[in-house]
């Protein structure tokens, strides 16, 4: 069931939506090589939880942290711990809160100091791949436009659109109808509509678009090990477009 959000609900969101943004903001300074996986999530944590909202995903499905961050070739919700951030790697940081019973999701990825022009491309064109989706945005239009535009994009650029996994609604569940993926054919899928709230989330690889989860059974990584970039903003679908949730300046 897709459910239109009322005005009182939207203003929680958009309170969920602004907790998600400062913690991408307060974590920004410091990646940085040195930094473990797990002090960025304790950090998330600890700074989620001084905003009176709690971390999504910590238990979620029985997920071991509170937030996801995957490295370079991992796709989706790798489990912070151990391991250090390296000068070269990419980073992305999946962050979810939950504010008075609402949900904010927005994944970043993050150059770790100098990466490569590979790397670099990579991030550049699955976030343009993002605004190119949300530019179709608007109440009225069918959802299988906006996925066609992120395949479209993607395809122009040679990026593997990753297919098992997808965008979402959101709201007093993190996960909710519709399902939105980063692929898909104009004028097909569900209408949207003025008051829905859902999660754009391109998932992009450099070389194949095929992933598989490790045996940790959470790690989901590419294929043939080329890295992987994930950008993700939750919005509200407006009259003429859209409002974003999660941040209006790229978290720069
Ligand atoms: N943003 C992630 C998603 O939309 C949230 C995952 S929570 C986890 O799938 F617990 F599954 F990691
Ligand atoms: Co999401």
């Amino acid at each position: 069931m897709i459910t239109i959000k009322s005005e009182y609900e939207l203003s929680l969101m958009r309170e969920a939506g602004k907790i998600v943004y400062e913690t991408h903001k307060y974590l920004k300074p410091y990646i940085k090589p040195g930094i473990t996986t797990g002090e960025l999530d304790k950090m998330a944590h600890d700074f989620i939880l001084s905003k009176g909202a709690t971390p999504s995903c910590l238990n979620y499905e029985g997920y071991p942290a509170s937030i996801c961050i995957s490295v370079n070739e991992e796709v989706v919700h790798g489990i912070p711990g151990k391991r250090k951030l390296k000068n070269g790697d990419i980073v992305t940081l999946d962050i979810c809160a939950c504010y008075k019973g609402y949900h904010g999701d927005s994944a970043w990825s993050y150059a770790v100091g100098e990466i490569s022009k590979e790397k670099a491309y990579l991030l550049m064109h699955t976030e343009n791949a993002l605004y190119e989706g949300l530019s179709k945005v608007k109440d009225g239009v069918y959802l299988g436009d906006v996925s066609n535009a992120i395949e479209e994009y993607a395809n122009k650029h040679k990026l593997g659109v990753v297919r098992e996994l997808v965008g979402h609604g959101i709201g007093s569940n993190l996960h909710e109808d519709p399902e939105v993926p980063n692929y898909g054919k104009k004028g097909t899928g569900i209408i949207l509509k003025k008051g829905m709230t859902i999660a754009v989330e391109p998932m992009l690889n450099l070389g194949t678009r095929n992933i598989y989860l490790l045996d940790d059974d959470w790690t989901i990584v590419t294929g043939d090990n080329k890295p992987s970039a994930h950008f993700e903003h939750t919005i509200i679908v407006t009259s003429d477009g859209y409002e974003i949730l999660t941040g209006d300046d790229n978290y720069e």
